[in-house]
């Protein structure tokens, strides 16, 4: 597979040698924040057949067979403060829609702030982790994400069967997995490149792939649920909503649901 990845990449891309393919990994993004802190360079890629411990936001595992998916995480060091890489995960985002266009033949959506989408279906997730240096400056951002690649129905669990899909659901023919991981990683080194100076084109193009805008959404922080409209992404990131006091919030934490999808009524 790995010979595989390596034949779809062009000769241009820069980071050949720091890409580890690994047949089963607990998690690609613990293993990578291991090698960061051992001074792994920019442009480490970890990509994984299956995880045994894969894990999403919040501390929610995520369920990572063997065969049927993309399981990657990217090292990269910018050197910035924290508060420059407020738009990383949107950042990811976009480079992931563009990654399964160039692979898969069509554009997922996002709904906001880290999971692929299409129609009702989540496709994917992104989980984004930064470390500091004593200073408080950026030492590592890592981005992981899963890609349901080559599922059909039947391989989702009857819980997540609804709301589960993946690349050739859509495609409706087979997944390259190869092609698609060589995708993203030049998508990924693409976005590297204009990270810290094209943020506003960044958010522009995460505004147009983000599906939650316009919709009706629920927002749950502890107990409390609050509905609301989503209006906009700020230039943070952040989702801007109006609630129904005409009150208009931007908010980056908290659980937000679309309506109509994933269940949400
Ligand atoms: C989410 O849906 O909340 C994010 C899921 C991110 C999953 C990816 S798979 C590769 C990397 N390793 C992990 O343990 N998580 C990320």
């Amino acid at each position: 597979m790995k010979q595989e990845i390596l034949s779809h990449l062009s000769p241009r891309y820069p980071w050949q040698d720091s890409f580890h393919w690994f047949d089963e990994i607990d998690s690609t993004n613990d293993r990578l924040r291991l090698m960061a802190r051992q001074g792994a360079p920019h442009g480490t890629v970890l990509i994984a057949d299956r995880q045994t411990g894969g894990h999403g936001r919040r501390g929610r595992s995520f369920l990572s067979p063997g065969g049927v998916g993309i399981y990657f995480s990217i090292l990269l060091r910018p050197d910035c403060l924290p508060m420059d890489l407020m738009h990383l995960t949107c950042a990811a985002a976009v480079a992931m829609c563009d990654a399964v266009q160039a692979a898969a033949g069509f554009r997922p959506g996002i709904k906001w702030t880290n999971d692929l989408v299409y129609g009702k279906r989540k496709l994917g997730g992104i989980l984004t982790e930064l470390g500091f240096t004593p200073t408080g400056r950026v030492d590592y951002a890592i981005i992981g994400i899963g890609i349901n690649c080559c599922q059909q129905l039947a391989d989702f669990d009857p819980e997540i069967r609804d709301i589960a899909g993946s690349l050739s659901m859509v495609a409706e023919g087979p997944i390259d997995r190869a092609k698609v991981a060589a995708a993203m990683m030049e998508a990924l080194h693409r976005m590297s490149l204009g990270l810290l100076r094209e943020k506003e084109a960044i958010l522009s193009a995460y505004r147009a792939d983000c599906i939650t805008l316009g919709r009706e959404i629920s927002l749950v922080r502890g107990d409390e649920i609050r509905h609301g409209t989503a209006l906009s992404v700020d230039a943070e990131g952040a989702l801007v909503v109006r609630f129904p006091d005409g009150s208009v919030e931007a908010v980056n934490s908290g659980e937000v649901s679309v309506r109509g999808m994933y269940g949400y009524i």
